[in-house]
């Protein structure tokens, strides 16, 4: 048994952060036991790690990133969505064929993330199941929660980016077998998006989703230009959304959508049908794609939002300052589209940053009893006798903070450090 004392905060849904100032938070074997005021007397010599004035939160996850593009972040963010994947992320991407390309970048993705406080996440990589192995691996190693997909895409690809469909789902095959008993790191499918999926190639998968109890991740209705590329291809489907539903990739685990920006009624049915995620990515959204999701309306729609970085898209880890993102994207669509727009509060991006993402993970992303002690420690985000709320460091370090104010991070109780 261990306490840590500081200001606690945690969301315990999209409208109530939870605040605890001064107080203990009791770890027993790596999971929440409870909160207290003073050190109650059952834990009277307990050891005590004290953080002061510390904010005491949940570590954050990220629900959508592409650990393979950490090496061209901010680079090409005057293109848009198609001619940016084609003028830089498909020929850089191409390179993870080789693992001593591969290595370094992933190595360096992964002590990013751990800095910046993503202890989980969901990850694009490449087509090149060697490599994806190696990131794999590292986040094994590591200690982190993370589902890994291995990128397929047989179709309007460059020579240079394009599987066979046999190969694609043979080496996503064999990918799923390799990795059938993680416990924190596991396999998710991984189809880029429609315009580079043929349909043979989605079914496939979808029949290897149900063989093998997997969820997918993906790109939906992300720009009005993929959209229709959806429709075209497709015609005999009412949505984007529909595609995954009807080649069967649905209900075999988590399905993830990234971005959900333009949202017919067909893919609200099937998002609401099938417990499908949403991720917001407010800075790829401004970076690459140009459309804005009308986050508090779809919450209202009941659909489950969380928050990514979309590294190479975005450009930093630090899913705190996509929480900032999100709250000045939705001023942004109120102002412009005050029918469903609304701005939305900080507290409400935090929710969507660490408690809604986390059940993925498991426990994880709140301190209620029984969760998981994934935490950082928040600190020197304050003036010089201008003291703040817990509430206001919050609000501060997502909006003005780095990696320098975190001044301890721990997973499952265990303190981690990094480089
Ligand atoms: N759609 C298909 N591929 C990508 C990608 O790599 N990044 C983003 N943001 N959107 C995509
Ligand atoms: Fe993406």
């Amino acid at each position: 048994m261990k306490l840590y004392h500081g200001d606690i905060v945690y969301s315990e849904n999209r409208d109530k952060l939870n605040v605890f100032e001064n107080s203990y938070i009791a770890i027993e074997n790596g999971t929440v036991e409870g909160i207290y005021s003073s050190i109650p007397e059952k834990f009277t010599g307990a050891e005590v790690i004290d953080h002061g004035r510390g904010l005491i939160i949940p570590a954050f996850s990220d629900l959508h990133v592409h650990a393979s593009q950490f090496i061209q972040r901010g680079i090409g963010m005057d293109l848009l969505l198609n001619d940016w994947l084609n003028t830089y992320t498909f020929p850089q991407e191409s390179h993870f064929a080789d693992p001593e390309y591969a290595e370094p970048i992933y190595d360096a993705y992964i002590n990013d993330m751990i800095r910046n406080g993503t202890f989980h996440a969901s990850i694009f990589t490449t087509i090149h199941r060697n490599t994806v192995n190696i990131l794999y691996k590292k986040l094994e190693e590591k200690g982190l929660w993370a589902l890994v997909g291995k990128v397929n895409m047989d179709f309007q690809s460059p020579a240079y980016l394009c599987e066979t469909t046999d190969k694609s789902l043979r080496e996503t095959e064999i990918f799923l077998e390799e990795h059938s008993s993680g416990e924190r790191v596991k396999p998710i499918l991984t189809p880029r998006f429609v315009p580079t999926c043929s349909r043979e190639l989605l079914s496939g998968l979808g029949k290897l989703g149900k063989k093998y109890g997997v969820g997918v991740q993906t790109h939906v209705v992300e720009s009005l230009w993929e959209a229709g590329e959806a429709r075209r291809l497709f015609p005999d489907c009412n949505s984007d959304s529909q595609i995954y539903e009807k080649t069967g990739l649905l209900g075999n685990g988590p399905s993830i959508f990234a971005h959900f920006i333009f949202p017919t009624e067909d893919d609200f049915r099937v998002v609401k049908d099938y417990d499908c995620i949403a991720v917001h990515c407010p800075e790829a959204t401004t970076n690459v794609i140009a459309g804005i999701m009308a986050v508090y309306h779809q919450q209202e729609l009941g659909v489950n939002i969380t928050l990514g970085s979309d590294i190479g898209a975005g450009v930093k880890n630090g899913i705190y300052r996509q929480c900032a993102a999100a709250v000045k994207l939705s001023k942004l669509k109120e102002f412009y589209e005050p029918e469903i727009g609304k701005t939305i509060t900080i507290s409400n991006a935090f929710y969507m940053a660490t408690k809604a993402p986390g059940s993925v993970f498991g426990k994880i992303g709140a301190f209620e009893p029984g969760y998981l002690f994934n935490a950082l420690v928040i600190d020197g985000v304050e003036d010089k006798n201008h003291p703040m709320t817990p509430e206001q460091r919050l609000e501060r370090f997502c909006y003005a903070g780095d990696d320098r104010n975190i001044t301890a991070r721990y997973l499952a109780g265990n303190k981690l450090s990094c480089v």
